[in-house]
């Protein structure tokens, strides 16, 4: 029997994954080797938090899922009405409290070309992990260390598409260096993103600033609902425009976004302090106020 490195940790029991319209055990499920999505990368993701057993910003999510499908000329399976049913199914199959929910649409198996097929059939697939929230609360208490790498990414990052080598790559270089995440710098010296979060500044003179959409970053659901959290509170002392290295040095307060932490302090840039050392007040509000915003979405 072969082994794959998935077998060697197996998955909890009962653990179910989400496969072209089936519901399968996780360890063994899984997907043709002539599809596009392992022999090119021919696919996209999401990936959703679920709090207390509801989807976070399910509706901005699928909408980056059509987004990325309509830039890339992909199919989508499945309606978005019966891709919501999946997704709470995989939810209640999993017995999942606290985690994240992942989907993944791939242009499907064909025989190995480059060229985009005419016709094709995506193939859709979900898993379903559970997080230890001790753990990501202890990061949003104590705040974390990023490290600025340079950002050799393609022109579309704002294709949430799975070629994610740059990103892990950067991702893996930070960790070796003591650091939680990367701030991913273009040629102007200018942060784009983190390499799987949104960055952001708060500067001296208080005003939060964060990368203006493009095809330089992904257009983060988080950082989406964080800047509606804030025009509710009527809060606009906000910039959105790209910031330097040396900016974020001398920033007052820094933290990252994402679905899988939400808000995130962050508390040294290359080893420079940020502010006093530990997460801010504005950090600390805009997490209170995102978090209570995208619960009571989720609450419906
Ligand atoms: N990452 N930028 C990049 C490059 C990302 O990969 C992500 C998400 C974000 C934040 O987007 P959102 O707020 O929608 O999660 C920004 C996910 C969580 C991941 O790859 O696991």
């Amino acid at each position: 029997m072969i082994k794959s490195a998935i077998h060697a940790r197996p998955a909890p029991t009962g653990r179910v994954a989400y496969v072209d319209g089936r519901y399968l055990p996780h360890a063994g499920a899984s997907v043709h080797i002539e599809d596009r999505g392992l022999q090119f990368a021919d696919s996209i993701y999401e990936v959703c938090a679920v709090l207390e057993g509801r989807l976070m910003d399910e509706e901005g999510h699928l909408d980056r899922l059509e987004r990325s499908l309509g830039a890339l000329q992909m199919r989508m399976p499945v309606a978005r009405g019966p891709l919501r049913i999946v997704m709470r199914e995989m939810i209640r199959r999993n017995r999942m409290r606290d985690g994240l929910l992942y989907l993944q649409v791939t242009r499907g198996a064909h025989r190995r070309d480059h060229p985009i097929p005419k016709f094709h059939r995506s193939t859709l697939i979900m898993t379903a992990r559970s997080v230890n929230m001790a753990a990501v609360e202890k990061r949003r208490a104590e705040g974390i260390a990023v490290v600025t790498l340079p950002d050799i990414r393609w022109g579309r990052c704002d294709i949430k598409v799975t070629g994610l080598l740059p990103n892990i790559m950067a991702k893996s270089e930070a960790r070796k260096l003591g650091a939680f995440e990367a701030w991913l710098v273009d040629r102007d010296r200018m942060v784009t993103e983190g390499t799987s979060t949104n960055a952001w500044i708060v500067t001296g003179e208080g005003v939060l600033v964060t990368r203006k959409l493009s095809h330089n970053i992904l257009a983060g659901v988080t950082r989406l609902g964080v800047l509606a959290a804030l025009a509710r509170e009527g809060f606009n002392a906000i910039e959105e425009r790209a910031f330097t290295v040396e900016e974020a040095y001398g920033a007052r307060e820094a933290f990252v976004t994402s679905a899988s932490g939400g808000v995130i302090p962050v508390v040294s840039v290359d080893g420079q302090i940020i502010g006093s050392g530990s997460p801010g007040p504005v950090t600390k509000r805009i997490h209170a106020l995102y978090s209570e915003f995208a619960r009571a979405a989720a609450r419906g």
